[in-house]
Formats: structure tokens, C-alpha cells, sequence
């Protein structure tokens, strides 16, 4: 298997983030390659004491070996991506395509008010107005900006190329299938086609030319912002069940309900998921923390995963049991 994508199932925040960092060790990809809106995506990996809270660069960059890639479909504020490439040691592995877009500071003043900010609840980050310029044509573009000159490759041909030699590319995805804008709660949606094929479209990688699509759901449902939920409990219940998160990138509450199967059965179909991964079973039944084979869960957790699987039909293979980028149970052969 040379290529693999990752996109969330929900709404965001499943736990790409920690899912990919995993993928991205272990697989040991040549490329790890990220698709989707902007730096309005907010992901948080844990290894070992250090959190980092990624907005911009791949969120496969713990690895080394690999070089980190923005596809063209992605707009880039290089203020964020300059600092994450310094503060998480990716100088000289991390490449943007010339074609990313570019938000400059009108974007952000454009998205911090008015209706994209009280009534969809945007994140601020500039990427819609971005991305709405692009549609317009007067977006500028990396190679118009100089400071990005050394990171600028040409990434759909990185991509194909390697995967074309046999070798792993790892695809990132952004935002969740519900906040697509072609699929999602239109207008409490982001500014782009989140899904599976809106992604490789971002990278420039073929239908023909994924191998494995892992849809990432949370044991339960979250969405940060405006926009229908259903069975949304109430923050008293969020909490209590121990649901209750803040936002990576907005430090906004979070707002919560129990794994939807009819939302999920929809993402599996719009992206075509050849595989599910879980993440967080340890919030929904704690024995299971840090657990790393799936023998070793209780049985109602096992229950839990094999009725997914059933209703879903499609393998449940990887299963987050806790913050560390090891918490993994990885059924794959
Ligand atoms: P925008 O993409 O910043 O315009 O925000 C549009 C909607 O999508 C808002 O409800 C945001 O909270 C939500 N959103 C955008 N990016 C993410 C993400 O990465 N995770 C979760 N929600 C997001
Ligand atoms: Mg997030």
C-alpha cells in the first residue's frame, strides 16, 4: 500500500492530528502531504511531555525522515507556517506548492467580524475571505511571495512521483466531512470541499491513485461553532460525561452528542472509506486507556468497536486509547 489519506468524519476535531502523527512513525511515509482549507485546522499531538498545537504544517512532522508538504488547493498564512516550521525542527523537509494561496492581514480583519464571524462562527484564521478571493481571482500566490521562495516545490508532482516508485505517502485531511462545503450544514460549513476527493484534489493526486481512505470518528460527536447538531446534550452532560473540549485554534467550548450513526454511515460514503479509525474510546470507557491490543479492552468497549464495524460495514483498524501518539490499538495485518 502506497497511499493512504486521513479525513475526519464529524465536524473536525476526531483526532486527526494524533492519528496521522501515528501513521506517520509508524508507516514511515517518504511524504506526508496536507490537503484542506487553511490554518483555520487546529490539531493537538502529544509526545511525551511536549503538546503541539499544529495549524499549518503536516501534523505527520514528529517524523523526521519525511518531508512535510501544503498541497496547491490550501491557503497559507506564512507568518503561522514560518513559526511552526521553527518550533517544531522542520527546516530544511517542510515545501509548499506555488500555487498555495496567500492570506494576508485583510483576510484576517475580513473574518474576525461580520457575519462570518457572529453567524458562522468562523475561526478568524482568514481562510474563508482567502479562499474567497481565490474564487475571485485576485488571491496572490506563494511563488508572489518571496520569503517562501526556498520552501516552494512542485507537490502533485512530488507526489505522484513517489508514489509512482512504490514508495508511502501519507494524505492529510482538514476539518471534518459535515463541515465540507459541498456536503456539509451549508452555511455552518468552511470554505472548501473537506472530503476524501476534495483533499487529493488540494494535492493533486488522481482518484485512481489513493489506495486507502481512513475516516476518523470520534467515540462521540463534537462541533465547535454555529450549526445543527443533532441529540446536542447540554453543556452540564458534556461535562459530566467528560466530553466537554476546548478548541485548538479558538479556545472555544466545544458542544457534544453521542456517536451518530446516520452521520456516520453518510461520511463513509462520501469518501469512500476503505477503513475507520476511532479515536478516544478511553472517554467512553476508561479501562481502556493506553491500551495498545484490543484483547486487552473490556468487552463492552469491544462491543462498542464491532457494532461500528457492523453498522458501518467497514473494519474498525485503528483505535486511539489515549492523548499519546502510542495510545494506539493498530488492527491492520
Ligand atoms: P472557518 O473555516 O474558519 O470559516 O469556520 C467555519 C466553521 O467551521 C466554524 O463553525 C468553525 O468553527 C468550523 N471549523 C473550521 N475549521 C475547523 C476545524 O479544523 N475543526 C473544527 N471546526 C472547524
Ligand atoms: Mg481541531
Amino acid at each position: 500500500m502506497t497511499s493512504t489519506i486521513v479525513v475526519g468524519g464529524f465536524f473536525g476535531d476526531e483526532g486527526k492530528g494524533k492519528i496521522i502523527s501515528y501513521l506517520a512513525i509508524k508507516d514511515n511515509p517518504k511524504i506526508i502531504v496536507r490537503g484542506g482549507a487553511g490554518p483555520n485546522a487546529g490539531h493537538t499531538i502529544r509526545d511525551g511531555e511536549k503538546i503541539y498545537k499544529v495549524r499549518m504544517l503536516p501534523s505527520g512532522f514528529l517524523n523526521k525522515n519525511a518531508k512535510v508538504m501544503i498541497g496547491p488547493g490550501v491557503v497559507i498564512n506564512p507568518d503561522v507556517l514560518f513559526k511552526e516550521i521553527q518550533d517544531f525542527g522542520a527546516t530544511g523537509r517542510a515545501f509548499v506548492d506555488k500555487h498555495c494561496g496567500i492570506i494576508e492581514q485583510e483576510h484576517l480583519s475580513r473574518d474576525s467580524k461580520g457575519k462570518l464571524k457572529e453567524k458562522i462562527g468562523s475561526t478568524g484564521s482568514g481562510t474563508g475571505p482567502a479562499n474567497s478571493d481565490r474564487a475571485l481571482r485576485v488571491l496572490k500566490m506563494a511563488k508572489d511571495v518571496n520569503s517562501l521562495s526556498s520552501l516552494i516545490v512542485d507537490v502533485p508532482g512530488e507526489v505522484n512521483s513517489t508514489i509512482a516508485s512504490k514508495e508511502n505517502v501519507l494524505i492529510e485531511g482538514t476539518q471534518g466531512t459535515f463541515l465540507s462545503l459541498w456536503h456539509g450544514t451549508y452555511p455552518f460549513v468552511t470554505s472548501k470541499d473537506v472530503t476524501a476527493s476534495g483533499i487529493c484534489a488540494d494535492i493533486g493526486l488522481g482518484p485512481k491513485n489513493v489506495d486507502e481512505v481512513i475516516v476518523v470518528f470520534k467515540a462521540y460527536v463534537t462541533r465547535v461553532g454555529t450549526g445543527p447538531l443533532s441529540n446536542e446534550l447540554s453543556l452540564e452532560e458534556a461535562e459530566t460525561k467528560g466530553w466537554s473540549e476546548f478548541g485548538t485554534v479558538t479556545g472555544r467550548q466545544r458542544r457534544a452528542a453521542e456517536f451518530d450513526f446516520d452521520l456516520a454511515r453518510r461520511a463513509i460514503m462520501l469518501n469512500s472509506a476503505t477503513q475507520i479509525s476511532i479515536t478516544k474510546l478511553d472517554i467512553i470507557f476508561p479501562a481502556c486507556k493506553g491500551k495498545t491490543s484490543f484483547e486487552e479492552i473490556p468487552e463492552e468497549a469491544k462491543t462498542f468497536v464491532k457494532n461500528i464495524e457492523e453498522k458501518l460495514n467497514t473494519p474498525v483498524t485503528i483505535i486511539g486509547t489515549g492523548p499519546e501518539i502510542q495510545d494506539v490499538i493498530d488492527r491492520r495485518n
